[in-house]
């Protein structure tokens, strides 16, 4: 029977990908060599040329990134995976696949900020030219399509603000002109959402997030149809950046619990977001299980849960928000997200602080913003743990 007769996603994240050896080992193996050996100069000519299947050297392939990418392939619902490095260099891989000099880029303006670096202040110097607009805003991004738009490319929830993109409305206009669908699902994971079912080409992962979920190791992925992939393939064994082995162990072994945290960081998630609307000191909150989130419906549509990402703002702006952040004893303090230990940042001087100011504005981020990526502590220490930030504005 092959594995892939399993249907239900929980078998698959603990038994997708698995090919034992010849010492018959219960776990997934790691496979620390860098190169392969082969039984004959023959088959090394052979393997080179891609004519016998089989490993060559780990920039190539390497088993135990082989079973990661199969594992999130099957999650996902994808035809093939390639694993990166990060998840920029997945972001990278896919725009050195897929643009040339001269096309153009359709990308959410809430975006990552390394993503807007990358697309406004790398690829523009290779003649690759991005808009900026807002993907809630199907008719902004029906409007700035061009002929030469190759790639559409969006988060959804994005980060911070958790707006949340129609994906099935935007792979329909990206493919009327022309143009693939990318969607950075690294919020979501395939446990909330599955864009490639709602027509999007691409999907892109930071595994540094959910899948590994432990706050371990910097990993990335593409998925999509096997002959898009194998290109991304052809740029990465040229290129280089692929997913070391060890690394590939580690978030294998986290997508076997995948569900179980997301699920459970969700749980706790909704519900800070519904007791932080009730704090005087807060003045709003996205999140998109909350009913007063503006994209509520279509979350509700789109995914099976809000996630564990909260943001919110607070009275008093930047200063207001560091008191919040320095007083937390708990949770906390770095940009990385997805773990099962809460993290707490300031989008504003971190993850985006690289964006102009007017950029940053214009996109939403407030000084006074807060975010929260909710693990698996007690929800009443999250919020002891924040109460003390809040109750000092009143003093
Ligand atoms: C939504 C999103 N995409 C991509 C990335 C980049 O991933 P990495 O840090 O693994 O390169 C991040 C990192 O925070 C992210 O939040």
């Amino acid at each position: 029977m092959s594995i892939f007769e399993f249907e239900h996603l929980d078998s698959l994240a603990v038994r997708a990908g698995i090919e034992r050896s010849q010492f018959g080992e219960h776990c997934e193996a790691l496979y620390l060599s860098s190169s392969f050996v082969f039984k004959s100069a023959e088959q090394a000519a052979l393997r080179f040329a891609g004519e016998d299947l089989g490993n060559v050297y780990a920039r190539f392939s390497n088993p135990t990134v082989t079973a990661m990418q199969t594992r999130l392939a099957a999650l996902e619902g994808a035809e093939a995976c390639v694993a990166t490095a990060s998840g920029m260099a997945a972001i990278l891989a896919l725009a050195m696949t897929v643009l040339k000099t001269g096309d153009h880029i359709v990308a959410a303006q809430g975006l990552f900020g390394a993503t807007q670096q990358l697309f406004a202040g790398i690829l523009s110097r290779f003649g690759i030219e991005t808009n900026f607009v807002s993907s809630t805003n199907a008719a902004a991004v029906q409007a700035s399509m061009r002929p030469e738009t190759k790639l559409v490319f969006v988060e959804t929830p994005s980060n911070p603000l958790m707006e949340i993109t129609d994906i099935a409305a935007l792979a329909d206009i990206a493919h009327r002109g022309g143009a693939i669908l990318a969607v950075d699902n690294s919020f979501c994971t395939p446990i909330l959402q599955r864009p490639l079912e709602l027509g999007a080409d691409v999907v892109i992962h930071s595994a540094t997030k959910f899948l590994d979920g432990q706050g371990r190791v910097l990993g990335g992925a593409l998925l999509g149809a096997k002959p898009l992939m194998d290109e991304v393939y052809k740029y990465l064994r040229t290129a280089g950046p692929t997913l070391s082995p060890f690394n590939a162990w580690v978030i294998l072994k986290g997508m076997e619990t995948l569900r179980l945290r997301v699920e459970a960081q969700s749980a706790s998630a909704l519900a800070l977001a519904q007791w932080l609307e009730q704090q005087p000191n807060v003045q709003k909150v996205f999140y998109p299980g909350l009913p007063s989130h503006p994209q509520h419906d279509l979350a509700v549509r789109q995914q099976k849960l809000g996630g564990a990402i909260v943001s919110f703002v607070v009275r008093g702006g930047r200063e207001a928000a560091w008191r919040l952040i320095n007083q937390t004893r708990m949770i906390f303090i770095t940009a990385n997200l997805g773990d099962t230990k809460s993290t707490i940042t300031h989008p504003a001087s971190t993850t985006h602080g690289r964006i102009s100011p007017q950029a940053r504005l214009a996109a939403g981020i407030e000084e006074g913003l807060v975010r929260i990526s909710v693990g698996l502590e007690g929800l009443e220490d999250l919020k002891a743990d924040l109460l003390g930030g809040l109750e000092d504005r009143h003093a």
